[in-house]
């Protein structure tokens, strides 16, 4: 596994870090296990992976509950990175909107600690901002937070360029957490030269695309309604069509270097200037191996702009 310093901070993360989302068993289908998860992250460890990512949010809770079985006697071992903003209905489950107001996020951060049952977040990172959203009242009750010892540094996630500015002129930040793959391209212009210029770390999401890029998915693929991927553009029609086309040029790329089509997408990521980890969604402990050999792998200036070339010349997106 190969390891980074993560923003201005004393962690050393392992660069691939493992997302908990789908552990959460909502939106992510019907094939998800508890027990296969905590096996999936005991395999992580075995591998050298060391960042866990999950939200108060994943499951409304279970992803939390979930992880904080898995890391019993494993604590030291592990980064816990966690994240709260989102409101929910407690009898629906749906969510209502966010809300980063201190009375909300001290409140969620506490949550979060009591479900994972540890008395620290390392990474405690606000899931969102909004329309009108209280940016410094949240980075002050994120510093008081830090001051009580409930979590060790402050992280971001889904900001702007202006929303950093406004929480770093309050408090300090580490890191921010945003989408980006091969596909997904919106923070490269102005995101990442801004978190390089300020030594902000970026863990990336959805570096496969939610699964698209793993390769494994045929014409004709669907999904179960209790799937996100059921309703997204990305998987449907001639859109799905055009990433299917990308995907099978891609592959012959990962394969000329003896890897596959999803360590390919998880490298591209690892490779662009200002990213520091690729956030891996995780369901059992084969895609976990499969994706964390994706470490190391440097690639050729050539690779980088072939890559480009196929997915400007098949329109995938
Ligand atoms: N901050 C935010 O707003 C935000 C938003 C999204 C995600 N995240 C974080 O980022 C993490 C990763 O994002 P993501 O889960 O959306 O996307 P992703 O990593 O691009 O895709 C994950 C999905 O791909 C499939 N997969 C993974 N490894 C595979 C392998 N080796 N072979 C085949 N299929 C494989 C699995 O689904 P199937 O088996 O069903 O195909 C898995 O759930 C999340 O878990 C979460 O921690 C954060």
């Amino acid at each position: 596994m190969e390891y980074r310093k993560l923003g201005d901070s004393e962690l050393e993360v392992s660069v691939i870090g493992y997302g908990c989302w789908a552990m959460g068993k909502r939106f992510w289908g019907d094939d998800v296990d508890d027990e296969e998860s905590i096996r999936a992250v005991h395999r992580a460890l075995e591998l050298g992976i060391t960042l866990f990512d999950t939200a108060d949010v994943y499951g409304m809770g279970h992803s939390e509950r979930v992880l904080g079985e898995a890391l019993k006697g494993h604590r030291d071992e592990m980064i816990i990175a966690t994240k709260g903003a989102r409101v929910w209905d407690e009898e629906t489950l749906e969510v209502t909107g966010s809300d980063i107001s201190a009375g909300h996020m001290i409140k969620a951060c506490n949550d979060s600690l009591a479900r994972l049952g540890i008395d620290c977040i390392d990474l405690y990172q606000v899931h969102t901002s909004y329309e009108g959203a209280p940016i410094e009242e949240c980075a002050e009750a994120l510093v008081n937070l830090q001051q009580e010892g409930k979590i060790r540094y402050i992280g971001v996630s889904n900001y702007s360029v202006p929303d950093m500015q406004r929480h770093i002129a309050t408090a300090p930040l580490i890191s921010l957490q945003p989408p980006y793959n091969m596909l997904t391209r919106g923070i490269e212009e102005e995101i990442l030269p801004f978190c390089i210029e300020h030594n902000i770390g970026t863990l990336v999401y959805g570096p496969m695309a939610q699964g698209l890029l793993s390769g494994k998915y045929r014409e004709g693929a669907t999904w179960p309604e209790s799937d996100m991927r059921h309703n997204s553009p990305r998987f449907q029609g001639e859109q799905f069509e055009r990433n299917l086309a990308a995907i099978e040029r891609l592959k012959a790329i990962a394969q000329a270097d003896g890897k596959t089509v999803a360590q390919l997408a998880v490298a591209w990521c690892l490779n662009q200037p200002g990213v520091t980890v690729a956030l891996c969604g995780v369901k059992r402990p084969s895609q976990i191996e499969e994706t964390a050999a994706a470490a190391g792998w440097k690639l050729s200036d050539d690779e980088l702009a072939q890559i480009d070339c196929i997915i400007t010349e098949t329109g995938a997106g």
